[in-house]
């Protein structure tokens, strides 16, 4: 496979994106101008201002795209523009995208290298979330996306949201039946134990531990 070297120029980023994926360069290409570009919502809705030059995300609010399934992608995209996925800051940015630049950022995200497996051992409460999301927190494909690598305070969030049916576009309410069953502190667990994956963003881990309790708790 031949590995895709895009630079973007046009913003004096000096940033070079590996797409390492040779198929349907052309959505590959219009996927990173809109990651770039914030599509017809302008700079302010430049994804990579806050999921970051690679889709890691950003360690806190802001979740690691890179390598998530282009189908729960997509679906989070026209979940936030159809209002089913309640987000103050998602909502306007995927409103102000065309459907086809939806399932072509989606796409570019999908392309870019995915956080490997949580290599550490899984807290207990981690049990009731395998069939789902794999061991290591790496996605069962359909059945649930990959978790590994995200933000802990990402996490403890949506874990909350559903539990406070904030977040209800889970599909047959799945997550919100498994959010209900933990606790805040098992909540908390879980999520700082997914945001050790190798890959994540340097994060202190107290100040992790700090910020998903608080999510979890809010
Ligand atoms: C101002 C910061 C900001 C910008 C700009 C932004 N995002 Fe987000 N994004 C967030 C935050 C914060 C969340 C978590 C929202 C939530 O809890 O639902 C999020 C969540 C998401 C999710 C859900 C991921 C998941 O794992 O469920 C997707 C997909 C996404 N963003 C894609 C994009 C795309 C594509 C763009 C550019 C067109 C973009 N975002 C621009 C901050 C941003
Ligand atoms: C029966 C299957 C199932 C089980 C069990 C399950 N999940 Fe999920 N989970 C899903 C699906 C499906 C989604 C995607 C929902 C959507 O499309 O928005 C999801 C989404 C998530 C997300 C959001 C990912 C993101 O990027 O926003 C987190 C976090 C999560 N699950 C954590 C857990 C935890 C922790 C447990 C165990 C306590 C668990 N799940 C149990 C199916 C499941």
């Amino acid at each position: 496979m031949r590995a895709v070297v895009a630079c973007l120029a046009i913003l004096s980023l000096g940033a070079c994106v590996e797409t390492g994926r040779a198929t349907d360069d052309g959505f590959s290409a219009t996927g990173q101008v809109v990651a770039m570009s914030g599509g017809d919502g302008g700079a302010a809705h430049a994804c990579f201002a806050c999921h970051g030059l690679e889709g890691r995300g950003d360690g806190e609010g802001a979740p690691r795209l890179a390598g998530l399934e282009a189908g729960y992608l997509h679906k989070q995209l026209e979940d936030y523009a159809a209002g089913l996925r309640a987000d103050k800051v998602m909502q306007p940015v995927a409103e102000r995208l065309t459907p086809s630049a939806r399932l072509a950022v989606a796409r570019y995200y999908a392309a870019l290298p995915p956080t490997p497996a949580v290599t550490a051992a899984a807290p207990p409460a981690y049990a009731a979330c395998v069939a789902c999301h794999g061991a290591a927190g790496e996605g069962a494909g359909a059945g649930g996306p990959a978790i590994a690598g995200q933000p802990a305070a990402y996490v403890a969030d949506q874990l909350r949201r559903w539990r406070e049916a904030k977040r209800r576009n889970d599909p047959r309410g799945v997550m919100r039946v498994a959010a209900a069953d933990l606790s805040a502190p098992e909540a908390a667990a879980i999520a700082v134990w997914l945001a050790s994956a190798s890959a994540s963003p340097p994060h202190d881990i107290a100040a992790a531990t700090r910020s998903a309790a608080d999510a979890a708790s809010e």
